[in-house]
């Protein structure tokens, strides 16, 4: 099996080769959280000083759930798609109301709460909890669908919660977040976009089809609606 294969050499890498960030190197469930909302559409080096400036100003999600609108906008403002913002302050709210302020360690109820979707609570669920659940985002199905040659449209759900399936199936149950977090990685700094993916640096060459195939520049495959 390709994907079980990935293991030894993924962990490996990213052992080696994981960048020091602020999020990582304390990975509370808060923490986490808040840098994956800013990390989904905002790259990892204009996140940095947003996430600095938001742990200062909210160390907590009780804070978080408190503060005014006025502050909120001035935190994020820069960061562009306020409603992420807004869904913070509502989960927080949610979260202090009926969780005991605590964020769950479960990744079905992080799914409810406003502004996490699948991929978020994998996230969290996993480097948070250490929960071995997949957290499957753009970068993660350009990686895995490049891994076994998939010509399938990466757009469609069914062929994210077909990769989402195929992970939690081979997933490593004592380091889904080194794991999660190696795919991650290598889709943001290695098995990058449009057809130059730096493939004499990744740790999955050797099992990878698309670079076997020479499909790089074909996969993964995004049909426009
Ligand atoms: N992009 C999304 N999540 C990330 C993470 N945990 N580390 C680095 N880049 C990311």
């Amino acid at each position: 099996n390709r994907l079980k294969a990935m293991e030894r050499p993924l962990l490996s890498w990213y052992e080696e080769h994981r960048r020091i960030l602020p999020w990582r190197e304390d990975p509370k469930p808060y923490r986490v959280w808040i840098s994956e909302i800013m990390l989904q559409q905002t790259r990892v080096e204009a996140v940095k000083p947003y996430f600095a400036r938001f742990m200062e100003a909210l160390p907590c999600i009780g804070d978080l759930s408190e503060v005014s609108e006025d502050e909120l906008l001035k935190l994020w403002e820069g960061l562009g798609y306020y409603s992420r913002a807004k869904n913070l302050k509502k989960a927080a709210k949610l979260l202090v109301e009926q969780y005991g302020g605590e964020l769950p360690a479960s990744y079905e109820e992080l799914k409810k709460l406003p502004g996490i979707g699948s991929y978020t609570a994998g996230a969290i669920a996993s480097i948070a909890f250490g929960i071995p659940v997949p957290a499957v985002d753009g970068n993660v199905l350009r990686v895995i669908s490049r891994v076994i040659g998939s010509k399938e449209d990466i757009l469609k759900q069914s062929v994210k919660s077909g990769i989402e399936e195929k992970l939690k199936a081979v997933m490593p149950k004592e380091a889904a977040s080194s794991y999660n977090q190696g795919l991650i990685e290598i889709g943001a700094v290695v098995c990058i976009p449009n057809g130059a993916p730096l493939c004499d640096r990744c740790p999955l060459s050797s099992l990878c089809v698309a670079r076997e195939k020479d499909l790089t520049g074909v996969i993964p495959v995004k049909t426009p609606k």
